[in-house]
């Protein structure tokens, strides 16, 4: 299954992204939001495969979506011999960040075989999320200056060398109290968590944890990429109320209070992660436009097959005198 689609779900999460990209700076983040979903589906809609979209975003905010249940994949007559897949995406994470031209918007999904990613509702995640050398010695419910003395000690170094990632928001007011005190170092993102969760289990990106609560399809999405890097996360499920108590049992949830390891999340043997730049980032490079085409920067990583890539694609115009910059 892999083998076949990397290429086609490398297509999809670069048309999105190219889509988004032309929407930059428009401040308007359901438009960006709209653009993208659009995009994905459209080419989603051309692969030969029997899709099912598990996870994904925009319940939250009412945003645009592709919906979770949503079945996608090249329409034909029922009985086709076409691979049964489930998809988790976030066609544009970091809205705002688009919307406003700021660093850090990506597309995202991830596939895996019937059953590989977590069904859940789009709802908040808290997550503990570290790198290779750090696995195995955080546990969400552990006091933060203890998960943060043990990836120290992992990463052979002081507490006041790690840089721990946080999004701003005023519910992690106690949780950023309380790195302060142990003298890490934090940076504050206004959006982005997944990633943040990338970029520590990559070596030499200078981080070393994402905390707090942040979105359950980027924390599924976080999961599936950290199998293909040997990262860890940590992630409990945030039940705001009754009524989305009875949505995640629906959905099959039986225990609210569950703490995830990265392998609950995306328990999957064959995972596909896709992602592409929209805006520059850290991570990746955002969707570049000139005279002669498009280029964008992209990640692909295939569990199965034990690859990761970093894929830079020129899209070229349909003119005879065209131009390729190295
Ligand atoms: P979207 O771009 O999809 O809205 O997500 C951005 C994001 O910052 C995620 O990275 C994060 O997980 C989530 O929103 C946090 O939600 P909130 O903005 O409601 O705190």
């Amino acid at each position: 299954m892999e083998q076949d689609l990397s290429r086609e779900f490398l297509k999809v999460v670069e048309e999105a992204a190219i889509a988004a990209a032309r929407t930059m700076g428009t401040g308007d983040r359901k438009f960006s939001d709209h653009a993208a979903v659009e995009a994905m589906r459209s080419i989603m809609d051309t692969i030969p495969m029997n899709g099912t979209i598990v996870i994904g975003e925009g319940e939250r905010d009412e945003a645009p979506m592709l919906y979770i249940g949503e079945k996608v994949g090249k329409k034909t007559e029922p009985g086709n011999n076409y691979h049964e897949v489930d998809i988790a995406v976030d066609p544009l994470e970091g809205t705002n960040l688009c919307a406003m031209g700021a660093a850090g918007a990506i597309t995202v999904l991830a596939s895996s075989e019937r059953g590989g990613l977590l069904h859940a509702p789009d709802c908040y995640m808290e997550k503990i999320i570290v790198g290779p050398s750090s696995k195995g010695a955080v546990n969400l419910d552990a006091p933060v200056k203890e998960n943060l003395r043990s990836i120290a000690k992992r990463l052979d170094r002081g507490v006041e060398n790690l840089v721990i990632i946080v999004l701003d928001r005023p519910r992690h007011a106690q949780l950023i109290q309380e790195i302060r005190e142990t003298g890490a170092r934090i940076r504050l993102i206004g959006d982005g968590d997944l990633s943040a969760g990338i970029s520590v289990a990559l070596r030499g990106t200078g981080v070393h944890a994402v905390m707090g609560i942040g979105g359950a399809p980027e924390g599924v999405l976080t999961a599936a990429a950290l199998r293909c890097l040997n990262g860890e996360i940590q992630a409990r499920l945030v039940v705001k109320d009754e009524k989305l108590a009875e949505r995640m049992q629906q959905m099959g949830i039986k225990d609210l209070k569950r703490v995830y390891s990265t392998e609950d999340l995306a328990p999957a043997k064959n995972i596909v992660f896709a992602a592409t730049g929209v805006t520059d980032g850290a991570l990746l490079k955002g969707v570049r436009f000139f005279g002669d085409g498009v280029r964008t920067h992209s990640l692909v990583m295939n569990l199965s097959e034990r690859k990761v890539r970093f894929v830079d694609t020129v899209h070229l115009a349909n003119r005879p005198d065209i131009k390729v910059r190295f």
